[in-house]
């Protein structure tokens, strides 16, 4: 059963459970399966290190689903430093790094763990259309937010881009757990739970 660390006043509640993770997790593999058919040429790319944790389970998830031969590559993006997200918030720069990589598949599949306000998505699928201009490129969240009150460059970045397979969507809260972190802490919990906000924000 999942367990909320101890006595810490920074997290509020489980939202979702390391079980339902698990289910969710092989039938998007399904669902992705069902996409690219018996097609083995495929790479995905993990955004380090959010969707590290999601990533792998899917790249198992995906050869249980019958997928395989399927590379993994990890590029990195950072986008809220170690802060969250401020309320009234409508720009953020997100830095990214390649590492190095070179996607010879004709089939991409971004992974990311959530889609906010479409920041990050929208700059790691730009730049891989430059980067693969021949590729079939596609997107995957763990987690997509319902967004309570986006700023006008979010809505139009949500609208533009959205994910081809998302595995939950959530309430607009900060959410830890399964990769996600909040200021580097909780990466490492099996479950997702949500974060008290006021806890994290800075001054
Ligand atoms: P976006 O660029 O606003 O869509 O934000 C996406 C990135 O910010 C994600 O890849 C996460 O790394 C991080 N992020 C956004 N919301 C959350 C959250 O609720 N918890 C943890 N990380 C988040
Ligand atoms: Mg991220």
């Amino acid at each position: 059963m999942d367990v909320l660390p101890k006595n810490d006043p920074r997290l509020e509640r489980i939202l979702i459970t390391s079980d339902e993770i698990s289910d969710r997790v092989t039938s998007l593999a399904c669902e992705i399966r069902a996409v690219y058919g018996e097609e083995s040429d495929l790479c995905i790319v993990g955004i380090l290190k959010g969707a590290s944790v999601f990533m792998t389970d899917l790249a198992r998830a995906l050869c249980r689903a019958g997928m395989p031969g399927i590379t993994m590559v990890f590029v990195r993006a950072s986008t809220y430093g170690d802060t969250i997200k401020e309320t009234g918030e409508t720009v953020r720069k997100v830095k990214l790094d390649l590492l190095g990589a070179n996607i010879r598949s004709k089939n991409i599949l971004i992974v990311d763990d959530i889609l906010d306000q479409g920041f990050t998505l929208s700059a790691i699928e730009e730049k891989m259309k430059q980067e693969y201009p021949g590729a079939n490129i596609k997107t995957c969240v763990f987690l997509k937010k319902n967004l309570a009150h986006p700023s006008d460059e979010a809505a139009a970045l949500r609208r533009k881009y959205q994910a081809d397979f998302t595995g939950f969507e959530v309430e607009d809260r900060w959410v830890v757990g399964y990769g996600l972190d909040a200021g580097e802490c909780y990466r490492e919990l099996p479950y997702i739970a949500i974060a008290n906000e006021e806890c994290f924000r800075h001054g």
